[in-house]
């Protein structure tokens, strides 16, 4: 029982400094949020959806202790074979890794007593689907809660995109960039997803955090904002148009920069609970 007194660590050995760094620092305010207003209990039968390189699986099953059985679902091959070199170095027994599309769960139904999904849902081929097959495997009464980030998202920077499309006289781009932007959730959308699945919302709170950059070409350059974000940028020009567009970007933001000390966006998320209608 007391096993945990034994345990120690070698802070040199690679394969627990390559675990130190374990959650993208991106999910990271979307899963504090999650991880604060989650309600703790015993013997939970726990489901991750899109749980990634896993989190918040990991955490929240350590956080709830071994008398809950925690699975995960994900299709991305290496994000898992990465969730399990965690967990098998960690020796959190109770979690379970399942390679697998969210919208069909190997799992019984009306067995899970609570779903969490950090920024995953709102990244689905469709949502709306995933609700459902997510109420199919809650008991009644069981919690969903979601995070996800919202429409508004960035709204700095694609207000100086769409500045930047006008001014070299590209309405059509600038239409389709106001169509990128609005395929984001809304709470109220989600909040309506979730009651057409057979849940009933009971909690949706707001709240915001701010990217803070020097400037354009060091966000532009960030790893992050390349892996995330830079491809559906890129998809709402034609090629031809990349080029003069970025560097055009890329100027403008610097010099909001300039004016402003940092260039600041702000990343409106949401947290959505609901419960499992009997
Ligand atoms: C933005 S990542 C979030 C990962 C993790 N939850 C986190 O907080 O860092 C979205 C995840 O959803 C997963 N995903 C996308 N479609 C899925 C589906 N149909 N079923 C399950 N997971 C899916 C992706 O592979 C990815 O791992």
């Amino acid at each position: 029982m007391t096993d945990y007194l034994l345990r120690s660590f070698d802070w040199n050995d690679p394969s627990l400094v390559n675990l130190y760094d374990e959650v993208p620092l991106w999910s990271a305010p979307f899963g504090l949020l999650l991880l604060d207003r989650l309600r703790l209990r015993p013997n939970l039968s726990v489901l991750d959806l899109g749980c990634g390189p896993g989190f918040p699986l990991i955490e929240l099953a350590q956080r709830l202790g071994a008398s809950c059985r925690a699975f995960g679902v994900d299709p991305w091959g290496a994000a898992l074979a990465r969730a399990r070199q965690r967990i098998t170095r960690l020796q959190v027994r109770h979690v379970h890794l399942i390679q697998g599309d969210g919208l069909a769960l190997p799992l019984p139904a009306a067995s899970i007593d609570l779903i969490v999904s950090n920024l995953g849902l709102n990244n689905f081929s469709s949502p709306a689907d995933a609700l459902v097959e997510a109420a199919r495997v809650a008991r009644p009464g069981a919690r969903i809660a979601l995070t996800t980030n919202l429409r508004g998202h960035m709204a700095e920077f694609y207000a100086v995109f769409e500045q930047v499309l006008r001014d070299l006289g590209q309405p059509e781009m600038v239409e389709r960039l106001r169509e990128h932007v609005n395929h984001r959730a809304t709470a109220l959308g989600t909040q309506r997803l979730l009651e057409m699945a057979g849940f009933r919302v009971r909690r949706i709170d707001e709240q915001a955090v701010i990217l803070r950059y020097l400037n354009g070409t060091a966000m532009l350059n960030h790893t992050f904002i390349q892996m995330a974000f830079m491809e559906a940028w890129r998809e709402v020009l034609p090629e031809a148009l990349h080029h003069e567009v970025f560097a055009a970007l890329e100027a403008r933001l610097n010099q909001v920069a300039e004016r402003q000390g940092e260039l600041a966006l702000t990343v409106p998320m949401a947290f959505i609970e609901g419960e499992r209608r009997a």
